[in-house]
């Protein structure tokens, strides 16, 4: 499961829709009964009114009826390339993930499939 997460989140930059960044973050949300959702940050030329993938993902979940979370991945990097370094969550992000997890919730971050950290909030 753990792999197919992290396919998912390198798989979701591919929605991101970053035309002022032009830098492409794919989430993978994975719930309890073993679903998952995906989610790709959401830009808007209002820069606050951006999403980033995290809580795309956490949203499209919580909006779906489903509050129960075990771990998600995340992959961000420049567009049209492989990440070139590990993306970690925005403090905003941080914080929507806390209200909708408990301790052992696990955070993949992702550079590829084979290099990633392991983390808790
Ligand atoms: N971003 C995310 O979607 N998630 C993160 O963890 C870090 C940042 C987005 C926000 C913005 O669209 C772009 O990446 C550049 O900061």
């Amino acid at each position: 499961m753990k792999d197919k997460l992290i396919q998912a989140a390198l798989e979701a930059r591919s929605m991101a829709y970053a035309p002022y960044s032009h830098f492409q973050v794919g989430a993978a949300l994975l719930t309890a009964d073993h679903r998952i959702y995906q989610g790709g940050n959401i830009e808007n030329a209002s820069y606050g009114a951006t999403n980033c993938a995290e809580r795309t993902a956490f949203f499209k979940a919580v909006s779906e009826g489903t509050r129960e979370f075990k771990a998600i991945a995340i992959a961000g990097g420049r567009e049209g390339m492989e990440p070139e370094d590990y993306c970690d969550p925005c403090g905003i992000c941080r914080q929507v993930m806390q209200e909708f997890t408990r301790p052992d919730f696990t955070v993949y971050i992702v550079k590829s499939k084979t290099e990633y950290q392991e983390l808790t909030l």
